[in-house]
């Protein structure tokens, strides 16, 4: 399937869901607000990888926490391809240091935000093309 349409009605703030998207997992969460504002709190400079990875932004957008998230208004929302930019293990959520997401392959540590604060991947997880078509139906693809 090229594109896939997820009801996330369900999701509360603090769950998650994973989804399969052309063969890989896609993280969805809804973002509690303590989560967004440890994110939001980060200096830009202590970030590892700078940049967004975010497709629906053009090339160069930074990873700021508005830009990792759904954007204005949505910044609760997060959705990433669950796939550790190191060697592609599946990280476990809500899980390591910076309470984001851990790769327990190698020990690559992302934040709240998805954003490579330590281990050995090169990149802040991927964001790939979504959009909410409703207020709880997101289309991925
Ligand atoms: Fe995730 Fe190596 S694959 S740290």
């Amino acid at each position: 399937l090229a594109s896939i349409e997820v009801d996330v009605s369900a999701l509360q703030p603090g769950m998650s869901l994973t989804v399969k998207w052309r063969g890989k997992p896609v993280f969805i969460r809804n973002r509690t607000d303590k989560e967004v504002e440890e994110a939001k709190g980060v200096p830009m400079a202590q970030l590892k990888d700078p940049l967004s990875r975010n497709a629906n932004l053009a090339d160069g957008a930074t990873a700021s926490d508005l830009d990792r998230s759904a954007g204005k208004g949505k910044e609760n929302w997060i959705v990433m391809i669950g796939s550790c930019t190191h060697l592609g293990c599946v990280p476990l959520g809500q899980a390591g240091e910076y309470g984001g997401w851990f790769c327990p392959c190698h020990g690559s540590v992302y934040d709240t935000a998805g954003r490579i604060r330590k281990g050995p991947a090169p990149e802040n997880l991927h964001i790939p093309n979504y959009a909410f078509v409703t207020d709880s139906v997101i289309k991925i693809g």
